[in-house]
């Protein structure tokens, strides 16, 4: 029988393995694709975030009681605290980039007044251009000059300072939103996997452009939009030591993958026009990267599947071994504050991929498992939703390396 990229990635043997699952349905879902056409979720494009439809199917597939709540302590730019709220769940949401807390907050703002909202979205479409006293703060790892056009520089402050002048909060968060969410459109830059490069981009549109056409697109979503009950928000926090104030019946969420993404820099630009010069000193101190902590620490974690993989780690120029060793001993913290917080019963459902380096393949999901055991969860079953091919040191398909959703039980 011809095996499929699912069966080769699922081992023989081994500690775990018997849990893994093949679920194809989820893979598309562990991707942001699906969200680019929805109300509410499109207004930011977070490519590392996932769909609400996972989301849903998970509340569905782990029994999560009707009206419960739902801790996300990554949240990103808060698919999970909206997918949650649109099924009548609470939820409570952790993030430590400024940018996806302000995004998730601001897709979960309701009972806008749409008449004042329509007001103001012509009243800030029909002023014309001048100059701004607002300056660029420079985020240190990217250049603004470069990433930007004269027009563009000078177009995203005016219209900042514009919005910063706008009385409603709500609606001056929804233009705000919606004004960083062009940012990369208008600019000289993309991002490219876990990087953002500046490109030469042959048709640059005008920031006054986008910004109306978006204005006008997330007006729509907000005319349909239909009140929930419930109570959502996303904290600017650190998940190694946030806790939620009430316990919770289940944790739905997705931790920076152990790829080296540095979230402040790949989304740099957005970041120097929402804060001031002293927040984005602040967060470069922080220096959050791959990893979900900050410089290599050198910790440890008690995990035998650990100590396997980082015995096979054989390329003297990768200085992988303390960085993952950090990244796990990060997610156990994160993993225990969880732990404490679910209330018996609670399922928690993380969302994993694992990480090829020369010579050996991080097997994520299964040290995540194994370590929530130790902790006191039952290991459910591990869902195998995407696999994909290694590719290192120039061979390509080198071997499947899985992307995975680690269902643990309090
Ligand atoms: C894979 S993304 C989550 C995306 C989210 N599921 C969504 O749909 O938008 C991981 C997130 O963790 C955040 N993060 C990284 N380190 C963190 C920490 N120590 N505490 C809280 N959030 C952190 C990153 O900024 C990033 O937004």
């Amino acid at each position: 029988m011809k095996r499929d990229l699912f069966d080769l990635s699922i081992p023989d043997g081994g500690a775990y393995t018997d849990l893994l699952v093949k679920r194809p349905d989820y893979q598309r879902l562990v991707t942001f694709v699906e969200n680019k056409k929805e109300p509410l979720y499109s207004w930011f494009y977070y490519k590392e975030g996932f769909a609400r439809e996972l989301v849903w199917k998970l509340l569905d597939e782990m029994g999560v009681p009707e009206g419960g709540t739902v801790f996300d302590p990554f949240c990103g730019t808060g698919n999970t605290l909206l997918a949650c709220m649109q099924r009548e769940y609470n939820s409570i949401g952790c993030e430590i980039l400024p940018l996806g807390a302000f995004v998730s907050n601001t897709k979960l703002q309701q009972d806008y007044d749409v008449e004042k909202l329509a007001e103001e979205i012509r009243r800030i479409n029909s002023f014309k251009f001048g100059e701004t006293s607002l300056k660029w703060v420079d985020p240190g790892f990217i250049d603004i000059n470069r990433a930007f056009s004269r027009y563009a520089r000078n177009d995203l402050l005016f219209f900042k300072e514009k919005i910063i002048w706008v009385e409603d909060e709500k609606i001056r968060n929804f233009m705000m939103l919606a004004l960083l969410s062009i940012v990369l459109q208008a600019s000289n830059a993309k991002r490219d996997g876990g990087v953002i490069r500046i490109v030469k981009k042959k048709h640059l549109a005008p920031v006054r452009y986008l910004f109306k056409n978006k204005l006008k697109r997330m007006f729509r979503d907000v005319k349909k939009m239909q009140h929930h009950d419930c109570f959502a928000k996303a904290y600017l926090g650190d998940a190694r030591s946030f806790e939620p104030d009430e316990k919770v019946d289940a944790c739905i969420t997705s931790p920076p993958y152990l790829n080296y993404i540095d979230y402040t820099k790949l989304y740099g630009l957005e970041l120097a026009l929402l804060l001031d010069r002293d927040e984005i000193s602040q967060l470069r101190k922080m220096s959050l990267r791959s990893h979900i902590g900050a410089e290599s620490r050198g910790k440890t974690v008690d995990s035998e599947l650990l100590r396997q993989t980082l015995e096979n780690i054989n390329d003297p120029l990768t200085k992988s071994p303390e960085i993952v060793g950090d990244y796990f001993a990060d997610m156990n913290q994160v993993m225990k504050k969880v732990h404490g917080g679910l209330k018996k019963g609670g399922k928690f459902a993380l969302v994993v991929g694992n990480a090829c380096l020369p010579g050996t393949t991080i097997d994520v999901d299964l040290i995540l498992a194994e370590l929530g055991q130790k902790m006191g969860f039952e290991v459910k079953e591990i869902l195998v939703a995407n696999v994909r091919w290694c590719d290192v040191h120039g061979i390509t398909k080198d071997r499947p390396a899985r992307e995975s959703i680690v269902v643990l039980e309090k």
